[in-house]
């Protein structure tokens, strides 16, 4: 290789070697299905479909976080881009990098963004198009689970690490500190967390959010029993369950989850299983949990971050802050 300075580049490196995933993918429902209350661990969702399908869910019009959160970083790129310095920009669970452009298209000194997702195939959608318009950057694309330890490229300090979507808010409250603890050591001083939190709100607008008219949550949250089904070799009949979104007002978080329709007993063979369901009962896929700036900046605070910036939407839906590691 001739020393070409900052010639652009794009690599994709997965750290999730398939049969890895597999052994994950069967501990999580062994662990998940003899529990109770049943439960299905969230990044299960995120086939090609299931990545497909939250793509649908960001435009829907009862979706607000994506359009919330898209207002918030249009206006405060330039803040971002002058209080970061940053030359890296590092994206967990990027998905399809779409908001991400915002930040892109304002940072100028920026060398290498590094896309981070358990969705191989929305990496792959995003470098598509993002390759062809940033033609400059070195794109380091990580097929890997975040909370999991990250090994990262090396590319030019100050770093950036990016989380949005409000995904934080799927992680449950002790998976939510193991994964801010890890974050923060992954910074140096001068370092930043950018991160995107869905507030509390009113009842009705959050449940919309989660149940939208046309069906589309319902088909990302049943498309989990399909992946089980191709994986795992499972039988469930995703017509025998339906989708159900509740907001739990003291944990602050709505909760998915799929119900039973009828008595019904499920196979699994790949972890040798039978599960059975009686009519009514319910599998909890995944929470969302919803923040006030007060517990954002309590729990940045002891993963030994501290918080510089806090911007909401003009209508106050969605929280966006950076931090740096404490002093
Ligand atoms: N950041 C995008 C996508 C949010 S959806 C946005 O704001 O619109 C959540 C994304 O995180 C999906 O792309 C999903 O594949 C990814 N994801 C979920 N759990 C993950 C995990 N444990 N490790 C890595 N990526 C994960
Ligand atoms: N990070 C998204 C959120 O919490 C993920 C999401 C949106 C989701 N809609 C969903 C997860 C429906 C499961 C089911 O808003």
């Amino acid at each position: 290789m001739s020393p070409h300075p900052a010639s652009p580049s794009f690599h994709v490196t997965r750290t999730l070697a398939e049969d890895a995933t597999e052994a994950a993918l069967r501990a999580d429902v062994l662990h998940g299905l003899t529990g109770t209350p049943k439960t299905l661990p969230p990044k299960w969702f995120y086939d090609a479909r299931g990545s497909e399908l939250f793509e649908r869910i960001t435009t829907l019009p009862e979706y607000y976080p994506t359009r919330a959160e898209r207002e918030i970083l249009l206006a405060r790129a330039p803040e971002i881009a002058a209080a970061t310095g940053a030359r890296t920009l590092v994206e967990l669970g990027s998905g399809s990098s779409d908001k991400t452009r915002h930040l892109l298209d304002a940072l100028p000194q920026l060398s290498a963004y590094v896309p981070v997702d358990v969705s191989e195939s929305a990496l792959r959608g995003a470098a598509r198009t993002l390759l062809a318009d940033y033609p400059a950057l070195d794109l380091h694309a990580l097929v890997a689970d975040f909370t999991r330890e990250l090994t990262l490229p090396a590319t030019p300090g100050p770093r950036l690490v990016v989380f949005l979507g409000g995904t934080i808010g799927n992680l449950l409250p002790d998976e939510r500190s193991a994964f801010l603890a890890a974050v923060r050591a992954m910074l140096s001083p001068g370092d930043f967390l950018l991160l995107g939190t869905d507030l509390v709100k009113d009842e009705a607008e959050l449940v919309a959010a989660y149940d939208d008219a046309s069906g589309v949550t319902a088909a990302f949250n049943k498309n989990v029993l399909s992946v089980m089904n191709r994986e795992l070799h499972a039988d469930f009949d995703p017509g025998a369950f339906e989708h159900v979104a509740l907001w739990d007002a003291r944990a602050e978080w709505i909760e998915m989850r799929l119900r039973s329709v009828r008595d019904q007993v499920v196979k699994i063979p790949a972890v040798d299983l039978v599960v059975d369901l009686a009519a009514g009962e319910e599998i909890r896929t995944e929470v969302s949990a919803k923040f006030r700036r007060t517990g954002v900046e309590r729990e940045l605070r002891s993963a030994g971050l501290e918080l510089t910036h806090w911007w909401t939407d003009a209508a106050g839906r969605f929280g966006l802050s950076v931090s740096t590691v404490s002093g």
